[in-house]
């Protein structure tokens, strides 16, 4: 990464393409319910829409790893933005499940898709986790450190679950979305705002960990839910004022909100603030769960490939998530 003359220094940076990648083993509601009913875990498929929205996940199978889903994901947006592999200056990798402890889930992506050289790295904010990635690789493609990035949110989350508790074992899937992001002079991403609470850390964690050749601690999910949906619908609307303002926009200049997909109730509730109709809403939640960094460019890349997203609309992207972490991206598409 070399720093170009202040001259130089592109306005913006633009997202120039989008991909996306589910693992192919799709769990409808009632095919997890069935197989959770065999642990005695009770759980419906009536509860479950009801207090989620949520209808299916995807699960990767045995021996799929983060980085596997992250190449796909990164393949397709390359594809998308017509870019080649070696255009690539700079690799974030948004992850809570990485493939290893170290080195990086975004070395071993560079490696698998045959570059080498640029710097990668990965961010580790849980379901805000592509929200921080994203204004990143803003500020190093703006400062002139990088040109053409690639920002992929990547997740096997299915490696974290605890299927004896049916609080949390519902929620989430597998999953990865990734763009490419470029250096440009036409707009762009317009702002950012990033937020952590430290003091949240307990209401949504993994706290377990790898020392003296052992995991220590509990490595599956622990969610206080009634805790995280109350301080997630706060700071949502509070991240959405505070980007709008900082772009000097409104509510009425957004043409699609894309916020992270954990529950469609605190999603519409979001929407419902900032007077945004269901059809400016992007949803997926319902066929992919709960992706954590995965979500928002997984939603992305649906709205893109189905034609309600296109160049020139203006979109209002939402994390929020353990950390307690959160953010939001204002950009024109
Ligand atoms: O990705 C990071 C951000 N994460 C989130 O945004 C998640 C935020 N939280 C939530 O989405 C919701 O709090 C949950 C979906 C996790 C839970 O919904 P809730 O409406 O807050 O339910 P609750 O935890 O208050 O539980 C209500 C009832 C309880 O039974 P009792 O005590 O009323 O008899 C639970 O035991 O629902 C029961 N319950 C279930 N029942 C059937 C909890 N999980 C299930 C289940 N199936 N899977």
């Amino acid at each position: 990464m070399t720093a170009s003359s202040t001259s130089a220094l592109p306005r913006f940076s633009r997202i120039v393409g989008t991909g996306s990648h589910l693992p192919s083993q799709r769990l409808s509601n009632t095919d997890l319910a069935r197989e959770l009913a065999e642990r005695g875990i009770q759980t419906s498929d009536e509860w479950i829409v009801e207090r989620t929205g949520i209808r299916a996940r995807h699960f990767a199978d045995a021996g799929v790893v983060c980085s596997d889903l992250a190449v796909a994901a990164a393949r397709a947006a390359l594809q998308a933005a017509g870019r080649e592999a070696a255009a690539i200056d700079l690799i974030i990798v948004a992850t809570s499940t990485p493939d290893m402890v170290f080195p990086s889930t975004a070395c071993i992506v560079q490696q698998k898709l045959g570059v080498h050289g640029c710097p990668a790295f990965d961010v580790q904010a849980v379901c805000s986790g592509f929200i921080y990635a994203l204004a990143v690789a803003d500020a190093l493609i703006r400062t002139g450190s990088a040109r053409c990035a690639l920002v992929i949110g990547s997740e096997v989350f299915s490696r974290l679950l605890d299927f004896n508790d049916r609080t949390t074992c519902v929620l989430f899937g597998d999953g990865a979305g990734a763009v490419v992001l470029e250096a440009s002079n036409e707009p762009g991403l317009l702002a950012s705002e990033l937020h952590a609470d430290g003091r949240h850390v307990g209401i949504l964690c993994t706290p377990g960990t790898v020392a003296g050749g052992k995991a220590i601690g509990d490595p599956l999910l622990k969610m206080d839910g009634p805790a995280v949906f109350k301080l997630a619908v706060g700071v949502l609307e509070d991240a959405a004022r505070a980007v709008l303002a900082k772009a000097g926009k409104t509510e009425a200049d957004i043409d699609f909100l894309i916020p992270h997909q954990a529950n469609i109730r605190i999603m519409q509730s979001t929407a419902r603030k900032l007077k945004l109709g269901a059809d400016k809403l992007v949803v997926t939640v319902d066929e992919h769960g709960n992706t954590s960094a995965a979500s928002i460019p997984l939603a992305l890349d649906v709205a893109v490939r189905d034609g309600r997203i296109r160049r020139g609309h203006r979109l209002l992207l939402e994390g929020v998530g353990g950390g307690f972490t959160w953010g939001a991206v204002l950009l024109e598409f």
